[in-house]
């Protein structure tokens, strides 16, 4: 299965850096926004990830408390730096003119977010492993910082195990495929090396934690699971069923504008997160796979230095 787990990420990342190369010769050597104008840039984004990033933050320590003794130190570090930590990812800016490497990021890129084609073996039922990989779900899909995306991915869809076995291997692949895919394209890419990614890895490091434990908490532990279910669920009834959809397409416009208004923005984050933090303050009474994957992510970012400023 580990094996399994390793391709499948190693072909996930192969692809993510495919897509940001394309995505970055495309806008060094064209007029992007004109080719693709549903693309235009909102900063305010900005400001509602850092809100995000800082209230989930917030929530986590809480959390967490029932492990106070084991994590005294890491967690007392996260509560007094958080608000720097915060303010330095909210540099990430998503106007392409003072992104380092400006390029298409997908916004949701995890294992959830992707379908595999693979070959079976029907007369023995034997599955072999994925050859093929289609990334699905486009609908955050925005020009921003890519280490995010790849942030986002490792550590939303790997274990602390594969991490520590193979990560400096799939860091060094994202980084020689964009750089390979942009050369085949025309493009060059200036001040990249891979210890200027690595810089920009470390960077993004904060980010890669908490949302990787907001992944990990919502898809593995039992409340988790039965928000999704609720969420994912529309009527039965066709007809209502048709009426929803209409409804919250037509809604979806102008409550973005609105909520991304600079004085809304705080009422906005706190309704979004509202579910998600029911369900961190559960940590406590979540199973020990659930509780031990979000325990990873922290240790392993307290240990690399990631919550020093
Ligand atoms: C990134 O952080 C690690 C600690 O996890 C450190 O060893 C490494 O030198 C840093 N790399 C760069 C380029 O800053």
């Amino acid at each position: 299965m580990m094996a399994w787990t390793y391709l499948i990420i190693l072909m996930a990342t192969d692809r993510l850096a495919r897509l940001h190369a394309v995505s970055y010769s495309f806008y060094k050597s064209h007029d992007f926004f004109h080719k693709y104008p549903s693309f235009t840039i909102d900063e305010r984004w900005t400001n509602m990830m850092k809100l995000f990033l800082s209230s989930l933050t917030d929530c986590f320590i809480k959390a967490a408390e029932f492990k106070k003794e084991e994590y005294k130190m890491l967690f007392s570090t996260l509560e007094s730096n958080k608000d720097a930590l915060t303010e330095k990812l909210g540099d990430m800016p998503t106007n392409p003119k003072k992104l380092k490497i400006p390029c298409l990021a997908h916004g949701d890129y995890w294992t959830n977010n992707m379908m595999f084609q693979y070959d079976n073996d029907v007369s023995t039922d034997q599955m072999f492993p994925p050859h093929n990989i289609m990334m699905i779900d486009w609908g955050n899909t925005m020009f921003r910082d890519p280490l995010l995306d790849l942030q986002y991915l490792i550590y939303t869809s790997t274990t602390l195990s594969l991490r520590k076995q193979h990560l400096e291997e799939i860091l060094h692949h994202y980084h020689s495929t964009f750089t390979t895919t942009t050369n085949d394209l025309g493009v060059r890419v200036n001040n990249w090396d891979f210890q200027d990614f690595m810089e920009d890895w470390n960077n993004t490091r904060y980010f890669g934690c908490i949302m990787g434990a907001l992944n990990n908490i919502l898809t593995l532990s039992k409340a988790g699971g039965k928000y999704q279910k609720q969420r994912g669920s529309i009527s039965s009834n066709k007809f209502k069923a048709k009426i929803e959809i209409k409804l919250s397409k037509l809604l979806i416009g102008p409550m973005t504008k609105l909520f991304l208004h600079p004085s809304m923005q705080k009422v906005a984050v706190d309704m979004m997160l509202k579910p998600f933090k029911k369900i961190i303050m559960e940590l406590e009474s979540c199973d020990e796979k659930t509780q031990s994957r979000v325990f990873d992510l922290f240790n392993e970012a307290w240990q690399q230095g990631v919550f020093d400023v």
